[in-house]
């Protein structure tokens, strides 16, 4: 299409296209704010004093030292009730940040080991989500197997939540998430192979941490249909390649890279690279409560680093309708919706 002169600057542009968002925990929207006050209803003990010590933890070195606090916070989720308000809480900001469609992650076993059912989990969120798509935001639900538990684990898992995958029609695949070294996707093999058996959509978190061994084999052994992170696809041409020629997209997230260490710096980050390969990454906030921004704050801070211009972001934010799971006119509209702001025409 035609890309006329930006009349605004390009990160206020973005910040006010409609956009999609393909890669966010909802465990990880839970600010530390709503966190204490479920921590006080739930009568459940954190083992920070304050707000403020607990926000003071969020000084991360990898992947883990994250996870460990992430799972900490979310042991104040215990009633319908409080899935409810932390996913309305993630759409309040997701609406202010002009995302019109998102796919949030759950994260069943992290609830389940602390005698929360599964179904509970799903009926606070999946009403949440109910109600913002009144208010223009339409929604799926993917729930990820933690990779750091067993694959009987996970089995069990999948069983469980088989009638509410018929009951939730918002609920459309399965993800694999938690401490990627040492738990590649291979271990998850059989379960992936019900799932795509019940015609789920399938997606894995693979090289954010791990090696691009792991990116071939969420590929080959689990058939994803899109790869979460992904960045470190990089550091192999041929699989760069691959991606590029089957458009399969990557859900990047500059500022939990930045935040966890996968780059040091955002300036290094190597979603241009991709872009300029082909590959069809998009933009996301993962965890936006722990990682310092929810969508907007991720665009603009990978458009400043890595001098994006308007192409570039235009392509990111089509890539990200795209590879939604919609159906092929909901996508054309999405689409259509995105041109019709882009060119100006509904500025
Ligand atoms: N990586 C892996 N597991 C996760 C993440 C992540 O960035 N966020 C929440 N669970
Ligand atoms: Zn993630």
């Amino acid at each position: 299409m035609t890309i006329t002169t930006p009349a605004v600057p390009l990160v206020e542009k973005a910040a006010r296209a409609p956009k999609s968002e393909l890669h966010i925990h909802i465990e990880g929207s839970l600010e530390p704010e709503l966190i204490f006050a479920l921590a006080q209803r739930n009568n459940v003990k954190l083992a920070y004093d304050s707000i403020e010590s607990l926000r003071r933890a969020y000084a991360f070195t990898d992947l883990q030292s994250f996870l460990d606090i992430y799972y900490a916070g979310a042991s104040v989720l215990l009633t319908e009730q409080d899935f409810y308000d932390m996913t309305m809480a993630y759409c309040e900001r997701a609406l202010a940040d002009n995302v019109v469609h998102t796919e949030i992650f759950f994260d069943p076993q992290t609830h389940t080991e602390r005698g929360v059912p599964v179904a509970t989990a799903v009926a606070g969120i999946d009403r949440a989500l109910a109600d913002a798509e009144q208010r223009g935001l339409t929604s799926k639900l993917i729930l990820c197997f933690l990779r750091h538990l067993s694959e009987a684990d996970a089995l069990a898992t999948f069983e469980a939540a088989l009638p509410l995958f018929e009951s939730y029609p918002r609920m459309i695949g399965v993800g694999l998430d938690s401490s990627e070294r040492g738990h590649p996707p291979s271990k998850f093999g059989r379960v992936f192979e019900k799932a795509r058996a019940k015609g789920l959509k399938l997606v894995a978190h693979a090289g954010e941490e791990g090696p691009p061994s792991y990116i071939y084999e969420a590929l080959d052994l689990l058939k994803v249909d899109r790869v979460d992170h992904g960045v470190r696809s990089i550091e192999d041409a041929a699989l760069v390649t691959r991606l590029a020629d089957t458009r399969v997209a990557l859900t990047v997230c500059p500022l939990s890279n930045l935040k966890l260490c996968v780059f040091d710096d955002m300036t290094k980050h190597t979603l241009k690279d991709l872009l300029d390969a082909g590959v069809a990454v998009t933009v996301n906030s993962d965890d936006p409560a722990y990682f310092g921004g929810y969508v907007n704050e991720n665009y603009t801070a990978i458009i400043d680093a890595l001098k994006l211009n308007d192409q570039e972001v235009y392509t990111i934010l089509r890539n990200g309708f795209e590879a939604s799971f919609v159906s092929p006119a909901e996508r054309d509209a999405l689409i259509a919706k995105l041109d019709a702001y882009w060119s100006g025409t509904t500025r």
